[in-house]
């Protein structure tokens, strides 16, 4: 197996980070790997934001857990379906409450003009916007998880998009699309993460018709 699919198989999210510094040198190595990623008619509406100040992060912490404390709730309770156990849960809430210690959280921003989202006359929601955006995401993560960083790509934040741009001076034309946490773990990254077998989310032909070969991958 190529050492790029032992990254995709194995880039956990990283819930515990220690305290030790995330350098320029190497935040700019992650970061210039996400500018490769492709966007709709090579826009590249995507930009980034590292915060690195304690105050900052503070605040960033502070607008999350509002945010965090009512889905964690419901989540435990069943009312929103997740595919985690308690204990992941209770991870994500360690995670949340000690976010201004991690050195960098990163704001994922994209200028909206420069997506061309073909499913907004569709009458349900639109995912199309997201994919020139999130393409550079994944190769950070991957990135990052090349040199041995922990990340943690998050999206709750959004809900607090006029508080984050204000604290952030984001400009009135670029939104917010996620905040991925950045810096080194504690615990070793997962052998195996969780995921559904390929046979029951990939098909040939017809949707929900057997892909051959699915079930002979692990
Ligand atoms: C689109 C998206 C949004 C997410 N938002 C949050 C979030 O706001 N807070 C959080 O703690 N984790 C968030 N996560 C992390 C997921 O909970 C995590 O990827 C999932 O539990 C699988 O974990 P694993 O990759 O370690 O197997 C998000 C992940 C994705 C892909």
């Amino acid at each position: 197996m190529s050492s790029l699919n032992e990254l995709m198989r194995t880039n956990g999210t990283c819930r515990d980070y220690t305290t030790d510094p995330v350098s320029d040198a190497v935040l700019a190595q992650v970061l210039d790997a996400a500018r490769w990623g492709p966007t709709g008619g090579n826009r590249q509406p995507v930009r980034f934001v590292a915060v690195r100040d304690r105050k900052k992060k503070e605040t960033l912490r502070d607008l999350y857990l509002p945010i965090w404390a009512p889905y964690y709730k419901a989540a435990r309770e069943g009312a929103v379906r997740v595919g985690a156990g308690n204990s992941i849960l209770a991870n994500a809430d360690r995670f949340a409450h000690a976010m201004a210690d991690i050195p960098v959280l990163l704001v994922v921003c994209a200028r909206l003009g420069d997506v061309h989202p073909t499913d907004n006359k569709l009458g349900r929601l639109s995912i199309v916007g997201g994919a020139s955006v999130y393409p550079a995401v994944q190769n950070l993560l991957l990135a990052a998880h090349e040199i041995g960083l922990g990340t943690a790509l998050t999206t709750l934040l959004c809900e607090q998009e006029p508080a984050v741009k204000a604290l952030l001076e984001i400009p009135e034309d670029i939104s917010t699309a996620a905040m991925v946490t950045i810096g080194w773990p504690v615990k070793p990254f997962p052998k195996k993460l969780t995921r559904v077998p390929l046979s029951k989310m990939a098909f040939v032909d017809s949707y929900g018709a057997a892909l051959p070969g699915a079930d002979e991958v692990s």
